[in-house]
């Protein structure tokens, strides 16, 4: 066995641009191909939608924390939603300052969050228990603090994070609690959160909750806020033919809320949203290559050189993620199982779906793999991790 099978996923990054006939000449698949100027297209696109003037972004990095998009984002302005001491450090060293991040805790240590308090980035508190705990070691401190607000949203019920089976936030009931626990340790409650969950296609759900926020962020309450953090969920498009989501009229309704609640508190408070897929998730594709065609009875396999541990949603989520076959794009449509190279029966990029006809040799692109794909990825089975590759062009014209 050679080094190569052990290896770890390389990062690459260039400033230039590239297509895909480029790319797959260059290096070998499997590997992420991404596109700096599509994230900032995005990034353009949703700091208008909202029709608010203090609107602030922080990227959820845990999508992609790819450094060269660390790095476009932040030159953009953007500021960072981390959840791990390691992304507040990583992305502290790629030059965000600590005003610029905000860590959402989850179930941390006393450790974790000392370290974190060290570096004097803004700590979200999701508990009573850690409240406590935080008070007790850090008064007069400055904190925001997450609500559970009772709707229940998201495209799959693992990444609800909302409602009664949540493990996240603070029950809005509790907020009699809050009060009590910060009066005793003098915390000054900067910024109240929520995220209702991943990828909300019923803007109604996200009103609701942002709704439900803000009923408890009265000024008899919280009389320092500065800023209500709406969290993240903007719904991608990850199938062709699903249907657009309506950003501008649902960016209307949100900023007359927030405007109509700050008239009422009094103060023109800043609205902040931690979008992850929004930003990057049409902004990768990954390619694979095909190695064997088999036939189970009446199914067509086509067997490719990758597999769940690269790109895990369509297990972990039934995800759909389009595919497209690069080498034979006028091919004759068929039925296909696309699966990978992992021993596990569900190891499927997709199943029964209709593709024009694959050989062995040709080239798959997956769709919308810049969020949640690598950043997921593992080593299960040994497989080493595929290359990121970042371009701040890529020309995605697929047929090579
Ligand atoms: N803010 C917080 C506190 C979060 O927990 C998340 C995502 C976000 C913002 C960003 O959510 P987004 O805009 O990306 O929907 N692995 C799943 C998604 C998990 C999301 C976890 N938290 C997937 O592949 O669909």
């Amino acid at each position: 066995m050679t080094d190569t099978f052990l290896k770890q996923g390389e990062i690459i990054s260039f400033i230039g641009r590239t297509d895909l006939t480029e790319a797959l000449k260059r290096y070998e698949t499997p590997f992420f191909l991404y596109s700096g100027e599509s994230i900032i297209n995005r990034y353009n696109f949703i700091k208008q939608f909202i029709k608010w003037k203090n609107i602030k972004i922080f990227y959820a990095m845990k999508s992609n924390y790819h450094p060269q998009i660390l790095e476009i984002l932040r030159n953009e302005g953007c500021g960072i939603d981390a959840v791990s001491p390691a992304e507040v450090f990583l992305a502290l060293k790629c030059g965000f300052t600590p005003d610029r991040v905000i860590f959402t805790s989850n179930n941390s240590t006393d450790e974790e969050i000392s370290e974190i308090s060290r570096t004097g980035v803004l700590i979200n508190i999701d508990s009573l228990s850690r409240l406590e705990k935080y008070g007790r070691k850090y008064q007069g401190t400055d904190i925001c603090l997450r609500f559970n607000t009772d709707v229940v949203a998201g495209e799959h019920s693992h990444i609800q994070t909302g409602g009664p089976k949540t493990k996240f936030g603070i029950l809005l009931s509790d907020v009699e609690k809050v009060l009590q626990i910060c009066g005793k340790y003098s915390l000054k409650v900067i910024g109240v959160h929520k995220h209702a969950g991943s990828g909300i296609s019923d803007k109604s759900k996200f009103i609701q909750s942002m709704k439900n926020l803000l009923s408890i962020a009265l000024k008899e309450n919280f009389p320092d806020l500065k800023f209500i953090d709406l969290g993240g969920g903007f719904k991608v498009k990850y199938h062709p033919e699903e249907a657009d989501v309506d950003y501008d009229e649902f960016g209307e309704t949100a900023g007359n809320v927030f405007k109509e609640f700050c008239d009422n508190y009094g103060r023109q408070l800043s609205l902040y949203i931690e979008p992850g897929k929004f930003l990057t998730s049409e902004a990768g594709i990954f390619l694979v290559q095909v190695n064997t065609l088999k036939k189970n009875k009446e199914r067509n396999i086509a067997g490719v050189n990758s597999g769940f541990t690269h790109l895990m949603r369509p297990v972990l989520y039934n995800a759909y993620h389009h595919i497209i076959n690069i080498s034979n794009p006028d091919g004759e449509l068929r039925v296909y199982d696309i699966c990978g190279n992992i021993c596990e029966s569900g190891d499927c990029f997709a199943v029964d779906r209709l593709i024009p006809e694959i050989r062995e040799g040709d080239f798959l692109a997956i769709m919308n793999a810049g969020a949640y794909c690598f950043s997921m990825a593992s080593i299960y089975n040994m497989r080493p991790l595929p290359r990121e590759i970042f371009f701040i062009k890529v020309n995605l014209n697929l047929a090579i």
